[in-house]
C-alpha cells in the first residue's frame, strides 16, 4: 500500500536527528538530480545551522519576521533580498565561484542593486554629468584581451554616483540618465568619457538588513568606485568597479566587494592642462584603468 504506514516514514519523529534524516530522505526521489543536491544540501545546511545555534522558537519567529519583512520592502526600485546576499558575502562568494579570473585579466565584483539597463548610448569623450555633481574625472583605457590585443567594438555600460552620495535611480530630482551611459571602444580598443568623482555612501540601511548592521556593530558604507559592465562578442562578460584608491572604507566595504587590482588613483590636473576635456573649466581628475576580458568559453581560465 503505496504511503502506508509501513512504508512510510516514522509516524514519531522525536530526536533531532531522526528528523533531519528523515527530511533530507523525503528528497532522495527527485529526478532531477541538480534540484536534488541543492534542496538536501539547503535542508542539512539549515538543520545544522538550528542545531548548532540551538535555536529557540522566539529566534525562529524572529528570523520569519525578518524574511517577511525583506519581502514586503522589494519592489522594482529596493531589492532587500539582494541586499542581504550582498551584506552576508554570498554575492562575492558566488562570484568568485563563477568568475576566477586568469592571471591579468580584470578581476569581476558585485553588481549591486543600482544598474539600470538601456542606458543611453553616448559617443566617445561624451559627458554622463547632466546636473553639477561633484568634480569632472576623465576616465579613460583600452579594452583589451588577455594576450594584450585591443578588442574594438567592446560595450561599456557605466553608473555612478556623485557627491551627493546618490546614484540617478535613487534621486526623484536628477535626470533619469545622470552619470549613466553606454560606450563602444575604438578600433584600438580605447575609450574614454567623463564623470565625476564619486564618494563613499551607505547601502540602504533604513529596511532588515540596516537593522541587522546596526544590531551586529557593523557600518553600511561602501568606499567610493563607479561600476562598469564590459562586453564584446567572443568574450565573458565583465561586472567591476574602478575603486578611488584613497577612499575610506577601503577596508571595512559593508558588501566586501572590494579587491586591490581594481584601486585606481585619481590623477589632479589643473584648468591650465592641454589634454582638459572641453566641457571642463575648472580642477579635474584622471583615472587611467584598462580592461582585461577573458575568452568565452574559459578557455584561459584557471580552476578554484
Ligand atoms: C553598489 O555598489 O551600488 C551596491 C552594491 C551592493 C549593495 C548596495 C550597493
Ligand atoms: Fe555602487
Amino acid at each position: 500500500m503505496a504511503g502506508g504506514p509501513r512504508e512510510g516514514r516514522s509516524l514519531s519523529l522525536v530526536r533531532p536527528k531522526e528528523i533531519s534524516e528523515t527530511v533530507l530522505a523525503s528528497f532522495q526521489s527527485c529526478e532531477d538530480d541538480r534540484l536534488r543536491e541543492l534542496i538536501q544540501a539547503l535542508a542539512r545546511h539549515l538543520h545544522a545551522f538550528v542545531m548548532e545555534a540551538r535555536i529557540t522558537e522566539h529566534e525562529w519567529e524572529q528570523a520569519i519576521r525578518v524574511l517577511t519583512e525583506t519581502g514586503q520592502i522589494t519592489d522594482e526600485r529596493r531589492q532587500e533580498f539582494v541586499l542581504w546576499s550582498d551584506a552576508m558575502g554570498v554575492s562575492m562568494l558566488v562570484d568568485a565561484l563563477a568568475h576566477p579570473k586568469p592571471a591579468g585579466a580584470t578581476e569581476s565584483t558585485v553588481r549591486g542593486p543600482f544598474w539600470v539597463p538601456d542606458s543611453p548610448r553616448r559617443e566617445y569623450g561624451e559627458s554622463i554629468i547632466e546636473q553639477d555633481s561633484g568634480t569632472p574625472t576623465w576616465f579613460y583605457g583600452r579594452v583589451l584581451d588577455t594576450a594584450g590585443q585591443p578588442i574594438a567594438g567592446a560595450e561599456l555600460d557605466v553608473w555612478q554616483n556623485g557627491e551627493d552620495r546618490l546614484y540617478a535611480v535613487q534621486d526623484p530630482e536628477a535626470p533619469e540618465e545622470h552619470l549613466r551611459g553606454r560606450f563602444l571602444t575604438r578600433d584600438d580598443g580605447s575609450y574614454g568619457f567623463l564623470g565625476v568623482r564619486p564618494t563613499p555612501y551607505p547601502i540602504p540601511d533604513d529596511g532588515p538588513v540596516g537593522r541587522m548592521l546596526r544590531a551586529t556593530g557593523r557600518h553600511p558604507w561602501r568606499p567610493a568606485h563607479i561600476h562598469m559592465i564590459v562586453s564584446a562578442s567572443g568574450y565573458e562578460p565583465l561586472t567591476t568597479h574602478v575603486f578611488d584608491a584613497r577612499s575610506a572604507y577601503l577596508d571595512s566595504d559593508a558588501v566586501f566587494a572590494v579587491k586591490r587590482s581594481l584601486l585606481r588613483d585619481f590623477v589632479p590636473r589643473s584648468p591650465e592642462d592641454p589634454d582638459r576635456p572641453a566641457a571642463v573649466s575648472g580642477e579635474w581628475y584622471s583615472v587611467e584603468n584598462d580592461l582585461v576580458l577573458v575568452a568565452a568559453g574559459g578557455a584561459d581560465r584557471p580552476r578554484i
